[in-house]
Order: structure tokens, then C-alpha cells, then sequence
């Protein structure tokens, strides 16, 4: 499969060709999410839930994402890389934010970044942007401030989104707001939108890969579809395990290394 670069992504979504998001956070769900095709894998800070078993996307720092995001990239040979900086690695200034999205270009060897936020977050996508790493924004539901969760306005939304437009971003992901509201946006924007929870309108779409695959145990809201039971899959091959080594099933002589009886002798003496 040819490598997938920023100049393609926007080639499909001059010719409406749908852009297929996914997200991985270590070197085997890179693999799964590259070798299925994918067009963008996302290193998301949702790793802080759903790999790391943390509370929230705010405790994930700067290193943990540098760390998940290089033993995603070993294994994506396809896929455009972009990875999220963690909360409170980019909106104190601009500068910072350019200094953390340079540690996740250099060190975590993606090639583009994302940010949450709107209108608010323009200086940062410029000043980042500025020195040509691309930037993926990220508006509607925001996981960094679930705390301050209030609703929203469908104008805010457009307002926010064409502002980071503007700002250059190449694209903008859309989470958890009515389908008309994103398909209004999606028209109004010249950049692609990519959704999650946003409806068939959008651009693209994303899900995080074991929220789709039905690996995580918890309860995935609304918009996950489940193309699997993956988690049950784990749950039962470990509970084989469990059982025939229990009853000295397992290892049965086609995993055991043997040598000859002669040899054998030798080796007692
Ligand atoms: O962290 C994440 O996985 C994300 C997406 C699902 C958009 O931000
Ligand atoms: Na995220």
C-alpha cells in the first residue's frame, strides 16, 4: 500500500472520498490499524483510559504520549500519523505548544498533531503550524474538559471550526454533536471534517480502535459500533490457558523442544 501523506488526504477529500480514522496507542494496534487499510491512525490520549486504565485523558503527560506514540509509529508504514498533545502541554502560549509538538514530531515520530479546542486555540495552530508541522483540530466534545462540560451552540461550533480553519488547520475532527449540525459545518468548511458521534456528513470518521473492536471492558457511548467481541475472544483463548495447564494439557509434545534417546545419555553423564 502506497504511504498515505497529507497532500492525499486532502486529494480524497476534494473527490469526496471518505477518510477512514483509527486510533492505536502501541506497536501491535498500529500494526492492526495500518494493515486494515486505514488512512490516519491516531495516537490518541484516550491511551490514558483505554491502554494506561487512568480516570481521565488530563492525567496523561507529554513523555507518556512521546513513549506510546514512537512504538505506534514502528509499526505504521501506511497511514498518516498524527498524535494528540495531552492537556496542559499546549494552551498556556503558542510557544509551548510549538515546543510540545516538536517533541511529538522528533521524538514521537508522528506526522501531525491534534489540539482540542476552538477560536481560543488559533494562535497556537498558527504558531505551530508555522514552522510546517500540520495540525489536526478537535472541537464539539472536548474529553481534556469533561469538568467544564456545558452544552453547546450549534453557532459556536461553525464559528470555532472556521476559525481554526483559518488558523491552518488541515482538518478538524468533530466529536459528539448532532449529525445536521456536523453535515452544516462539513459544507461550510473547505477542510475535511473527521467525525465521532457526528453523523454520515462529515468528511470521515474516527473511533477509537478497542472501543470498535469491543476489547474495553467499559461502556462505550452511543456512537461505537462494535464490529466484534474481541474482548471476549481474549477472555476465553486466557481461560483455555488457564484450564489445560491446570489439567497438564498444555504443552503437548508439537510445543515441546525433544532430542534423540541417544543423546539423551550423553547428556546424564
Ligand atoms: O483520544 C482520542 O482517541 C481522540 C479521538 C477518538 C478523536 O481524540
Ligand atoms: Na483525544
Amino acid at each position: 500500500r502506497a504511504k498515505i501523506r497529507l497532500q492525499t488526504l486532502l486529494e480524497y477529500h476534494s473527490s469526496k472520498t471518505p477518510i477512514v480514522a483509527l486510533t492505536a496507542h502501541d506497536y501491535t494496534s498500529g500494526y492492526a490499524a495500518d494493515m486494515g487499510g486505514v488512512d490516519i491512525v491516531l495516537v490518541g490520549d484516550s491511551l490514558a483510559m483505554v491502554a494506561l486504565g487512568m480516570d481521565s485523558t488530563t492525567e496523561l503527560t507529554l513523555n507518556d504520549m512521546i513513549h506510546h506514540a514512537k512504538a505506534v509509529s514502528r509499526a505504521v508504514k501506511s497511514a498518516f500519523l498524527v498524535g494528540d498533545l495531552p492537556f496542559g502541554t499546549y494552551e498556556n502560549t503558542p510557544t509551548q505548544a510549538l515546543h510540545s509538538a516538536i517533541r511529538m514530531i522528533r521524538e514521537g515520530r508522528v506526522e501531525a498533531v491534534k489540539i482540542e479546542g476552538g477560536s481560543e486555540m488559533a494562535p497556537a495552530v498558527q504558531k505551530i503550524t508555522s514552522v510546517g508541522i500540520p495540525v489536526l483540530g478537535h472541537i464539539g466534545m472536548m474529553p481534556q474538559r469533561q469538568t467544564s462540560m456545558g452544552g453547546f451552540r450549534a453557532e459556536s461550533i461553525l464559528v470555532n471550526a472556521k476559525s481554526l480553519q483559518e488558523a491552518g488547520c488541515f482538518g478538524i475532527v468533530l466529536e459528539a454533536i448532532p449529525g445536521n449540525i456536523a453535515k452544516l459545518v462539513t459544507d461550510a468548511l473547505v477542510i475535511p471534517t473527521i467525525g465521532i458521534g457526528a453523523g454520515v456528513g462529515c468528511s470521515g470518521q474516527i473511533l477509537v480502535q478497542l472501543d470498535m473492536l469491543g476489547s474495553y471492558h467499559k461502556l462505550a457511548p452511543k456512537f461505537v459500533k462494535q464490529w466484534g467481541q474481541v474482548g471476549e475472544i481474549s477472555k476465553n483463548c486466557i481461560s483455555s490457558y488457564c484450564q489445560e495447564v491446570r489439567k497438564r494439557v498444555f504443552p503437548g509434545p508439537e510445543h515441546t523442544y525433544s532430542i534423540k534417546p541417544e543423546e539423551l545419555d550423553l547428556f546424564k553423564n
